[in-house]
């Protein structure tokens, strides 16, 4: 896999490929890669295309307070799991390189979307993501793009901003990967001690109980969330910070629950939050 530590060397990676025929597919990311990055590294390779996937801990998605320091990295580790995967380009600025004046005057907010499920309990998460996002989709200038369903309201408001901007870029969304017993992977995940790790399947249960209540009849959706909610109840160390269903375009809270609602969780589990998500069907 060849590495861009630059911009400059990025553009000139991005040139040779695009020299050479071949289309753009990216993947960013955060590092701290694990299965479910290397199944969008996967997903990306399948659309026939010279894959690009970027490590990035991205300040100006952190508030004050929240984990940027501590947020988990292993740069030499990612690199040889992206080599073990059809990553052709592996981007990895420094925060100087992305952000040479220290930060961005200049943000891409989303009012109303951005402020609903997490953008409640992290004002100015998504302006962070939106703008970093739409930084990288100008030095990759991709022709498509892979996220996780797992960060549903992330990917929501990247697919809003490219059709309102008008990026020339297909999103393409992927499923989210779980572990056998359904916590559904994140980097995060590792900060989880071994009782809390048992617990964090509450996120998985409450979410199943909801499909099964909405498939023996239940279109309620208060009473869906109800139900959710009951489950996390029975694992007290899980402290819900929302347990919403929503439209899946506006996030706004569904009254009647049917097919393609989403059941959405955010949740404390020891010092780690732990989000997870589920589309009715
Ligand atoms: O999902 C993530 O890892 C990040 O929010 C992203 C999209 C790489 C932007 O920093």
């Amino acid at each position: 896999v060849k590495r861009a530590h630059t911009r400059a060397e990025l553009r000139s990676a991005v040139r040779g490929a695009r020299q050479a025929g071949r289309r753009i597919a990216f993947v960013p990311t955060m590092g701290f890669l694990h299965e479910g990055h290397l199944r969008l590294f996967d997903r990306a390779a399948a659309h026939d295309a010279f894959v690009i996937a970027s490590i990035f801990v991205n300040p100006l998605q952190f508030g004050p307070g929240e984990d940027f320091e501590h947020y988990p990295r292993d740069a030499e580790r990612d690199a040889e799991l992206a080599r073990g995967r059809a990553v052709d380009l592996l981007f990895t600025p420094g925060v100087g390189e992305l952000y040479p004046s220290g930060g961005s005057r200049v943000l891409v907010v989303a009012p109303g979307l951005s402020d609903r499920l997490c953008g409640e309990f992290r004002p100015g998460h998504f302006d962070g993501v939106l703008t970093v996002v739409a930084k990288l989709f100008h030095l990759v200038e991709p022709d498509v793009a892979v996220f996780g369903q797992k960060d549903m309201q992330q990917a929501l408001l990247i697919r809003r901003m490219v059709v309102d901007l008008d990026f020339d870029v297909e999103i393409d969304v992927a499923p989210t990967v779980r572990e056998v017993d359904g916590l559904a992977l994140s980097s995060r995940n590792v900060r989880l001690g071994e009782s809390e790790r048992r617990d964090a399947v509450a996120l998985h249960d409450a979410l199943q109980a909801a499909q099964s209540a909405f498939a023996g009849g239940e279109h309620d959706a208060g009473q869906l969330e109800k139900i959710a909610l009951a489950v996390l109840a029975r694992t007290p160390a899980v402290r819900p910070q929302y347990l919403e269903a929503v439209e899946p375009e506006t996030l706004e809270r569904a009254r009647t629950a049917r097919a393609g609602t989403v059941i959405a969780i955010a949740a404390i589990v020891g010092g780690t939050r732990l989000i997870d998500n589920h589309v009715l069907t």
